[in-house]
């Protein structure tokens, strides 16, 4: 095939993803799809075929960025496309022994540390479809060794996360306001924790880890994804939104709500927004108050030990739990902290955490506020993909409401919990349920 014909084909179907897009969302009016979202188009074309096609360049491993944020499921992984992908594999080298699917790369096997190429174990990405990401530690914090309770050798770390949807991206970044306390990318980034600051660094890396290209990899092609990815958005009104804000004009609140709608949005605004506000994250005007946090999402969950137990989250699945590894962090003033966590966030960042004093400002368990626009679409939900719809998303909002409730020194209502510092008014009530989930589905 020559290549002018290549590119024609490519252009095609990026205009065809842009127009499937669009009609996710049957409220929207449909825009021009000629417009590239403000990005070149024949660059967006070839960030497109980047992005899906797989790297077999400088020792990379054959993996491309569509193998895990798949275009058919909203360009995340689920789980059930994870295993269905397996069980395929499975069939096809009955037939062909080198039948090959690059997601299952002998580094994302569960027992890839003990069993190097070998490993063969797929369980957290089957059933979790987790992807292991590794962490040098900060020079201040060290893995403890379960068995014998010392210290352990290790300099590095694995957490395992859940293939974010790569939609919306040019609304969920940096965006100068309401800075965290600490660096990196105090005001907001790319991935879980934040910490990579632009799509050109966060491509740069994606290459080198889960690529595993060689080198640095060719900035003409890290500039191609990052242009295609800001094409990207999980409905005509999340584009809309962009173009507003790239066009300095204000993006209008949302009209069309049903009854049950607008009134889970106004249980939204109280509960949700002081984190998920602003209309690059939901269809509130409200300014985001937390830039990170800890929503209890990780394992081990945290059990009450009063009788009857005042919140009660759901146990994490048991692959989960024995991602659990106990870090001991070296303060600043010389002292020592053991915590045990799945995935200790922005601690494996800045090496910060408090012995106490306010959780506000800690990085244990910080994460990056995700934005919610086409929420509906891509189940399962949090880093771990520990929630399995949006019901239970609700659910442990419910317990993590109560949670902070029961750890507060009586007379104290902080503002995560609280809209007058006096009343725990913030928790969604049981009636409100179905209102909020139905406005969590028109996102
Ligand atoms: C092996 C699976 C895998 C491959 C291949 C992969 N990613 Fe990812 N991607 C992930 C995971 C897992 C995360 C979350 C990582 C984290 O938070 O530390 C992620 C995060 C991202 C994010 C951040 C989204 C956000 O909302 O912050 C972007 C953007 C992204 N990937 C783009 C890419 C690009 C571009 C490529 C190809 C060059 C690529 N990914 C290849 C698994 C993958
Ligand atoms: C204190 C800040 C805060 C509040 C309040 C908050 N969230 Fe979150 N939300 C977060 C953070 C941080 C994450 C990332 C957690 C994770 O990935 O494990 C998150 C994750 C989510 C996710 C998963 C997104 C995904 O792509 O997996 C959903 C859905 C969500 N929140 C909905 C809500 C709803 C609904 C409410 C109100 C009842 C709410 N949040 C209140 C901070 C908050």
């Amino acid at each position: 095939m020559n290549r002018s014909l290549m590119r024609s084909i490519f252009l095609l179907a990026t205009v065809a993803l842009g127009v499937y897009t669009q009609t996710l969302s049957k409220r929207e009016p449909r825009l021009s799809t000629g417009q590239c979202a403000g990005e070149d188009c024949v660059v967006v074309a070839r960030g497109f075929r980047a992005f899906t096609e797989g790297m077999d360049v400088l020792g990379a491993n054959g993996r491309a960025c569509a193998d895990c944020h798949v275009p058919a499921d909203h360009f995340q992984l689920s789980p059930s496309n994870a295993e269905a992908r397996y069980q395929l594999l499975l069939i096809r080298r009955q037939f062909d022994s080198n039948a090959d699917d690059p997601l299952f790369r002998a580094t994302d096997a569960n027992d890839f540390r003990t069993n190097g190429a070998d490993a063969s174990d797929f369980t957290n990405l089957r059933r979790h479809g987790l992807i292991r990401i590794t962490f040098p530690l900060p020079a201040n914090v060290r893995l403890v060794d379960e068995s014998s309770g010392g210290l352990s050798d290790e300099r590095e770390v694995d957490v395992w996360r859940a293939v974010p949807p790569v939609a919306n991206l040019v609304l969920t970044g940096p965006d100068n306001q309401n800075p965290f306390p600490r660096e990196p990318n105090s005001t907001g980034g790319y991935q879980r924790d934040g910490r990579f600051g632009s799509l050109e660094e966060q491509a740069r890396n994606a290459l080198k880890d889960h690529a595993k290209l060689v080198g640095e990899p060719p900035e003409g092609l890290v500039k191609d994804i990052a242009s295609f990815e800001r094409t990207i958005f999980s409905s005509g009104r999340a584009r809309a939104i962009a173009e507003a804000l790239r066009s300095g004009t204000a993006p209008t609140e949302d009209e069309e709500l049903s009854e049950l709608e607008a009134q889970g949005k106004a249980v939204f605004n109280r509960a949700c927004a002081n984190c998920h506000g602003g209309s690059g994250f939901s269809t509130t005007n409200r300014p985001v108050v937390f830039r990170y946090h800890d929503t209890k999402t990780q394992c081990p969950r945290a059990l009450d030990t009063a009788d009857p137990p005042r919140f009660v989250f759901t146990a994490c699945a048991p692959e989960l739990e024995q991602t659990v590894r106990t870090y001991e962090f070296t303060t600043a003033t010389g002292e020592k902290v053991r915590r045990k966590s799945s995935d200790p966030g922005r601690a494996l960042l800045s090496g910060f955490v408090m012995i106490a004093g306010q959780p506000a400002a800690d990085d244990w368990n910080k994460l990056d506020v995700p934005g919610l626009h086409g929420i509906r679409h891509t189940a399962p939900y949090f880093h771990n993909n520990s929630a399995a719809t949006l019901e239970e998303v609700v659910d442990h909002y419910i317990e993590f409401y109560k949670f902070v409730r029961a750890q507060q020194p009586p007379g104290v209502a902080p503002p995560v919990a609280s809209t007058d510092g006096v009343n725990f008014d913030r928790q969604p009530k049981a009636e409100e349920r179905a209102a909020l989930l139905a406005y969590l589905r028109t996102l």
